[in-house]
């Protein structure tokens, strides 16, 4: 696809609104504007949907150095913080204090309660259990018509399905599961719908977690159940972090399924290398490289400045707000040369569409591993798939935490 190179300028207005506009003609580009802010203004105020001016931070060497500033907080109680929407402001107040919402030492002890699970040697484990349930999702595409919407048929269950299995969730509930939580997660779900089917998803967690601390198993759920008895946390925060753990891992690597798989198709080239390697590095670093291309978290990674820091000539006051744009970061020519092209073979590892410091993705060994698999099975095992519809038909999700289709018709 040759569409990136051509994609227009962005605006040069003097206060840019954020988030900012992409050009329909290459909907998996960054915004024109971030992209040229990038280039001239790296660190710059913008407008968000209160009025507030936040800084935004464009590019990747800058991200780097303040995510790991402790003077840069994740304290959503600052009267300085940014949020995403307005809903988002109005629940800071009555939200639990949780990983994602304090900096250390609260962090850290949070942090380390959930960490376990999530490590390279004890994800690796699941392979097995994920390659299976990506093998009979195939099985059912394949056993119905020779079309379907990809997002339905494999890249909402994989994520609830590979999430239940990491809890702990018996097979008997999967169905369950997987429907409240794709009922929680489809925005077209009327809000009040959408809050009983997660009061329902929250009490099944606790009795579940009930159940674990009576008889625990090698899930994550027993483990946390383990430090609630251990008196390491709340059996409120142990249900919380497993509502979190689902809702912060099923939109996302959904969208890199079925997100990823339209990039894919759109550049056949890539896609081969991809359909005949069998080499398991390969696969790694071709995941990474869609990552790094799609970079889907569009809202920015946000944070509020607790002290005055300097950075490129400029001063952030304490209490100023900021945005890291992490996909005009991904599409940073000083870290990536022709970031604009789609390179599987590029060494794309120190992306940061999983954010970047002690905030970075605690889910990300995990999406790595699930897209792996689903990226060396499905197009080998369906090698005709297509995209059963025009692309400018397609309606992208402009407004979300992540940047997807609301549908992805395929054919095979
Ligand atoms: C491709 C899939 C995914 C993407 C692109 C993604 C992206 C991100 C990003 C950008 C952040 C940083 C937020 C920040 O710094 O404020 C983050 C944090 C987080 N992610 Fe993911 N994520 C993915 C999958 C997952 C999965 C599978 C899980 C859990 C099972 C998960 C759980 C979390 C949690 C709990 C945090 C908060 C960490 C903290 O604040 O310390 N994510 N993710």
């Amino acid at each position: 696809m040759t569409e990136t190179l051509t994609c227009p300028a962005g605006g040069g207005q003097s206060l840019p609104e954020y988030p900012m506009p992409r050009a329909a003609q290459c909907p998996l580009a960054p915004a024109p504007t971030a992209q040229e802010l990038r280039a001239e203004k790296p660190v710059t105020k913008v407008r968000i949907w209160n009025g507030g001016t936040p800084w935004l931070i464009t590019r990747h060497a800058d991200q780097r150095t303040l995510l790991t500033d402790s003077r840069v907080s994740d304290d959503d109680l600052d009267p300085g913080f940014p949020y995403v929407n307005a809903h988002r402001a109005m629940i800071a107040p009555v939200s639990p204090r949780m990983i994602t919402n304090t900096d250390a030492p609260e962090h850290t002890r949070l942090r380390r309660t959930v960490n376990g699970p999530f490590v390279v040697k004890r994800i690796e484990k699941m392979r097995e259990p994920i390659q299976k349930i990506v093998d009979d999702l195939i099985d059912e595409m394949l056993a119905g018509p020779a079309s379907a919407d990809l997002l339905k048929a494999l890249a909402l269950p994989v994520p609830s399905l590979v999430i239940a299995e990491l809890l702990g969730v018996p097979y008997k509930d999967h169905d369950f599961f997987q429907t409240s939580s794709s009922t929680v997660l489809d925005s077209s779900v009327a809000p009040e719908k959408a809050r009983e089917v997660s009061g329902a998803l929250a009490a099944y967690l606790d009795k579940l977690l009930g159940e674990k601390l009576e008889n625990p198993g090698d899930d994550v759920l027993s483990e946390m159940g383990g430090r609630v008895k251990a008196g390491e946390m709340s059996r409120t925060e142990a249900v919380h972090m497993g509502v979190a753990m689902l809702i912060a891992g099923h939109e996302t690597t959904a969208t890199m399924i079925s997100l990823g798989t339209l990039a894919l198709l759109q550049h056949p080239e890539q896609l081969a290398l991809l359909r005949e390697t069998d080499d398991p590095k390969v696969v790694a670093n071709a995941v990474d490289e869609v990552l790094r291309y799609l970079t889907i978290v569009q809202t920015g990674v946000r944070r509020v400045a607790k002290a005055d820091i300097e950075i490129g000539g400029v001063v952030i006051k304490a209490g100023d707000g900021m945005i890291f744009d992490l996909h005009a970061a991904n599409w940073d020519p000083e870290a990536f040369p022709e970031a604009q092209r789609l390179d599987l073979t590029r060494q794309a590892r120190t992306h940061q569409a999983f954010g970047y410091g002690p905030h970075q993705c605690l889910g990300q060994n995990l999406a790595r591993l699930e897209l792996q698999v689903v990226y060396s099975t499905l197009y080998r095992r369906i090698p005709t798939l297509r995209l059963d519809a025009a692309l400018e038909d397609l309606e992208f999700d402009h407004t979300g935490t992540t940047y997807g289709v609301h549908s992805l018709p395929v054919a095979w």
